[in-house]
C-alpha cells in the first residue's frame, strides 16, 4: 500500500486547532480509499518553540523536512514574536527553501457560503490564482543604513528574474490550458517601471506560446476594483507575490471569508515536498476558544489529496463543504454557526465516511 509520509506543522494561535481538523480528515480520507495511507510526523515548530530555543526550527529542520512527501501547516505568528523573524524563519524559509514557486489559491464561492457582494451568483466567483512564491517583492533584498540614525535609510528590492517569472507564467497558461479558461495577469507597469514592464513583457512572450488561451491583462489597482464589481471576469489568474497575497485575502473575503480560504504551495517538479496550509494566520483574536474554522484547511487538504492523484476524494472533500454550507448544521461562528472546530472537523468526517457506503 502507498503511504504518504506527512510532516505536520501546527504552528501558532489557531493552527494547531485546524490542523488538527485537517488530520482527522485526511485520515478518514485514506480509510474511504483503502488503497493508501498517510504517516504523520508532528513537529512543534513555531514561537513557543522559539521562546524555548531562540529557533524556529531545529538547524537541520530542513533537511528533516525533505525526506516527507508533502508538508501540513496550520499557520504561524504570535503577537511576542516580531513577525518578520516567525515568518521568515519557519514559513518563508520553507516556501523558498523547497522552490514552492507557485502557490495555488482557489477563489470560489460555493453554495450557502456567505458573500457580501450584491446579486452575485455563485458561478460568477470561480477562480485560480497563481501566485508566484518565490521572489518579486518577497525576496528578502534590501538593506538598513545607518539604522537608528538621523539619516536612516532602508532599501526593499523587489527582485523580478527572467527565470522565476517565466516559470510561474508558464505554470499558470498550461493550468488554463488544460481547464480552458481564460487567464489574467495582474501587475503594475504604469508605476513599476522595472519589474512590472519586465513581467508584462514576459507575459506576451509566453502568451505567444498559448494562442488557444485568451489573456486579459489588469493594473493591480483596477483588478482589485474588478474583483468586487464584476468578479465573473477572472477564471485563472497569475499575479506576483505580494500582489497575490493582498487579492486573495480580497478574494477570501467576497468567497465567503478567511475560514474558507485555502492554499497549496508547490514544487511542481517534485524535487521538494509540497505544502498545503490555508491562507489565513493564526488569528490571535480567537485562538484557544474553538471558534476556529477549520474548513480552509480541510480545503487544504483537498488539494494535498489532488497533488497526490487522488481527485475524485478531493472533490468529495469539496462538496462536503459546500453540502455542510448549506445545511448550516456545523459551522463556526464566522459563518453564522455554532459549532466548534472539532465539530465541524466530525462533520466532515462522518460525511466522508459515509459516501464509503
Ligand atoms: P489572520 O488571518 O490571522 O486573521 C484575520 C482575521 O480573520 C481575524 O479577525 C481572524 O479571527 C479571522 N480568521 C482568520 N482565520 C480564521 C478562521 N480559520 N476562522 C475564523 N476566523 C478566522 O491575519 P492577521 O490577524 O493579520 O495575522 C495574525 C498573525 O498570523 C500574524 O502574526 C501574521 O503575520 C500571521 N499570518 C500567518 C500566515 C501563515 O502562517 N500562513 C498567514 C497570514 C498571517
Ligand atoms: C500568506 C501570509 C504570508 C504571505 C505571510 C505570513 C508572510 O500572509 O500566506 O498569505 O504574505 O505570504
Ligand atoms: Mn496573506
Amino acid at each position: 500500500m502507498n503511504t504518504y509520509k506527512i510532516a505536520v506543522i501546527g504552528g501558532d494561535g489557531i493552527g494547531p486547532e485546524v490542523i488538527a481538523e485537517g488530520v482527522k480528515v485526511l485520515k478518514a480520507a485514506a480509510e474511504v480509499d483503502g488503497g493508501f495511507a498517510f504517516d504523520f510526523t508532528f513537529f512543534p515548530w513555531g514561537c513557543d518553540y522559539y521562546h524555548e530555543t531562540g529557533k524556529m526550527m531545529p538547524e537541520d529542520g530542513m533537511e528533516t523536512l525533505s525526506h516527507f512527501d508533502a508538508i501540513f501547516l496550520g499557520a504561524v505568528g504570535a503577537p511576542d514574536v516580531p513577525d518578520h523573524i516567525s515568518l521568515w524563519d519557519l514559513l518563508l524559509r520553507i516556501r523558498k527553501g523547497f522552490d514552492q514557486y507557485v502557490n495555488l489559491r482557489p477563489v470560489k464561492l460555493l453554495n450557502g457560503a456567505p458573500c457580501p457582494l450584491k446579486g452575485v451568483k455563485r458561478e460568477e466567483i470561480d477562480m485560480i490564482f497563481v501566485r508566484e512564491n518565490s521572489e518579486g517583492e518577497y525576496a528578502g533584498s534590501g538593506s538598513w543604513l545607518y539604522k537608528n540614525k538621523p539619516n536612516e535609510v532602508v532599501i526593499q528590492d523587489g527582485v523580478f528574474s527572467r527565470y522565476g517569472c517565466e516559470r510561474i507564467i508558464r505554470y499558470a497558461f498550461e493550468l488554463a490550458k488544460k481547464e480552458k479558461k481564460s487567464l489574467t495577469s495582474i501587475s503594475k507597469g504604469n508605476a513599476l517601471n522595472y519589474s512590472m514592464v519586465f513581467w508584462d513583457q514576459i507575459f506576451r512572450e509566453v502568451s505567444a506560446e498559448y494562442p488557444e488561451v485568451p489573456t486579459h491583462t489588469y493594473l493591480v489597482d483596477a483588478a482589485s476594483m474588478f474583483m468586487v464589481k464584476d468578479p465573473a471576469r477572472f477564471e485563472v489568474v497569475v499575479t506576483s507575490n505580494l500582489f497575490g497575497d493582498i487579492l486573495t485575502d480580497l478574494g477570501a473575503a467576497i468567497a465567503g471569508g478567511m475560514g474558507l480560504a485555502a492554499g497549496a504551495n508547490i514544487n511542481p517538479e517534485r524535487k521538494f515536498p509540497s505544502m498545503f496550509e490555508p491562507i489565513h494566520g493564526s488569528a490571535p483574536d480567537i485562538a484557544g476558544q474553538g471558534k476556529a474554522n477549520p474548513l480552509a484547511t480541510v480545503w487544504s487538504a483537498a488539494q494535498m489529496l489532488e497533488f497526490f492523484g487522488h481527485r475524485a476524494l478531493s472533490d468529495r472533500l469539496i462538496e462536503i463543504i459546500e453540502e455542510m454550507l448549506v445545511e448550516k448544521a456545523a459551522l463556526t461562528s464566522d459563518l453564522g454557526g455554532s459549532a466548534t472546530t472539532s465539530q465541524v472537523g466530525d462533520e466532515v468526517v462522518k460525511k466522508l465516511l459515509e459516501s464509503r457506503r
